[in-house]
């Protein structure tokens, strides 16, 4: 494979979605074709299984399992045929998501994620990940108006802190991989932190 792996990671209201149309520019000014994608979905069928997994209720690990179907589908179809082209593939989210989200904030065991993560990517790893972090009051302040929390609002901080906490030990324990983003700067030093970092790859 030729092409580049980029993912952006974080919390929700981190912002990371906001600067990918700056990357994509960067990249294609440099002459790349720039392949921009997400998870969960990419494809039809991912899409699909997105509906689902963002509205309706179920089990953390049938979340899971979802979730690694939908990369199955996204990996084969569209992520390593634009890396063998040689395109640079900007993933909204990746695997890392699931070990913040599912394993870190809702308890599934990390052994199970790291089952289907070799099942599902063999060698397939992200060559570099960009972690746009903010405090968590930050992400709920730019999510919701704010005002004094009600107990649902109060779990919402428990299971972002988890979620932060997660993201930040990925981070570390694959320091070549993770670009750690203070993404509660303003948004020009961001943007400007985002495309040094895009400049070195
Ligand atoms: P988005 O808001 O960044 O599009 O992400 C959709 C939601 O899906 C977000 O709340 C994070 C969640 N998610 C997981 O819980 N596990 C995963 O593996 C992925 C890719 C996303």
């Amino acid at each position: 494979m030729t092409g580049k792996f980029i993912t952006l990671e974080g919390m929700d209201g981190a912002g990371k979605s906001t600067h990918i149309p700056s990357i994509i520019e960067a990249l294609q000014a440099r002459g790349y074709e720039v392949v921009s994608t997400r998870e969960p979905g990419g494809t039809p069928l991912g899409e699909r299984l997105r509906e689902l997994l963002l509205h309706e209720p179920m089990h953390a690990e049938t979340e899971t399992l979802l979730m690694f179907a939908a990369r199955r589908e996204h990996i084969a179809n569209v992520i390593e045929p634009a890396l063998v082209r040689g395109a640079y593939v900007l993933s909204d989210r990746f695997t890392d998501a699931t070990y913040a989200y599912q394993c870190g904030a809702k308890g599934v065991a990390a052994s199970k994620i790291q089952m289907l993560e070799q099942w599902v990517q063999a060698d397939l790893q992200p060559d570099i990940t960009l972690l746009f972090d903010v405090p968590v009051e930050v992400s709920m302040q730019r999510l919701s108006a704010a005002r004094t929390p009600d107990k649902f609002e109060r779990e919402a901080a428990d299971f972002f802190t988890r979620i932060r906490y997660a993201y930040l030990q990925r981070a570390q324990q694959n320091p070549a991989r993770f670009r750690i983003i203070d993404a509660n700067m303003p948004l020009g030093i961001v943007d400007k932190s985002v495309k040094d970092i895009i400049a070195t790859l």
